[in-house]
């Protein structure tokens, strides 16, 4: 029995004063751990350690939004495993859309972060999906076999187990156009099944693989009652408490 996640990316929003209190908000909603839903956060990094101390003790976890796979050094901006777990992350996002089309990551800068995320104890959500230009040229599947296998390679099932995929089709991010159930359920079965192929079934039965792009209260409930989807990566709709909550509810 997977367990749901629904996770807010707060991407570059809110301000302290405003995180602190969606924080505040989620924090008071107890409901999500009584239900046996995972509930987390991934504000900016600079207020990271404070969106920490706002949750500490709800069942609420902080993730970051990134993080670089040195461990220190002369690397200007960036920020390391050991320093998000100091200011209470306990995941960290890597491979989302953006850093990989608008920063132009590749699979193999997020194949060492992954590494090392996992290697210094961050539990990962590990980002993949197509464009739409790929959608349409038949793709998808591809992509996401060359993503996962960038991602992932030279990972053994022990560390994958510290793993959630994540399922976001680019052109459904920020656009308000979600993915259809359809769409959606045929995404994260091809990505289970490449989990078996590369790991064990076992295996492949057990880890998350959440859906992301334009989740609102209003789809989140059929999305997350296809069997391969095991929660939500929600950007806009996890900014504001009684846009985030309903969504939390619907994984109950
Ligand atoms: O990581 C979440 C994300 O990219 C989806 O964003 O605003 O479409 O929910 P949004």
């Amino acid at each position: 029995m997977r367990r749901y996640l629904v996770a807010g990316n707060w991407k570059m929003n809110t301000t302290r004063a405003t995180g602190e209190e969606l924080a505040g908000a989620l924090a008071a909603n107890a409901s999500a751990e009584e239900a046996g839903v995972e509930v987390l956060v991934c504000p900016p990094f600079p207020y990271v350690s404070a969106i920490s101390e706002k949750v500490s003790g709800s069942a609420v976890q902080v993730g970051a939004q990134d993080v670089y796979f040195e461990a220190g050094g002369a690397f200007t901006g960036e920020v390391s495993v050991d320093m998000l777990k100091d200011v209470g992350c306990q995941y960290v996002l890597i491979g989302h859309s953006e850093r990989r089309h608008v920063m132009g990551e590749c699979d193999e800068t997020i194949n060492k972060k992954v590494k090392a995320a996992i290697a210094g104890g961050l539990k990962v959500v590990l980002c993949v999906g197509e464009l739409l230009s790929e959608r349409e040229a038949s793709q998808t599947e591809a992509v996401l076999d060359r993503q996962m296998e960038g991602g992932l390679a030279d990972i053994s099932e022990s560390d994958a187990n510290h793993l959630v995929i994540a399922y976001e089709p680019v052109w459904a991010i920020g656009t308000g156009v979600v993915a259809t159930t359809e769409q959606a359920e045929s995404a994260h079965d091809h990505l289970r099944k490449w989990v078996a192929k590369h790991y064990t079934a076992a295996f492949a039965d057990q880890i998350r693989i959440l859906y992301g792009g334009s989740v609102k209260a209003d789809n989140a409930e059929a999305l997350l009652g296809q069997p391969n989807v095991d929660g939500a990566l929600v950007g806009g709709a996890s900014l504001k408490a009684d846009a985030f909550i309903p969504i939390i509810d619907a994984a109950r």
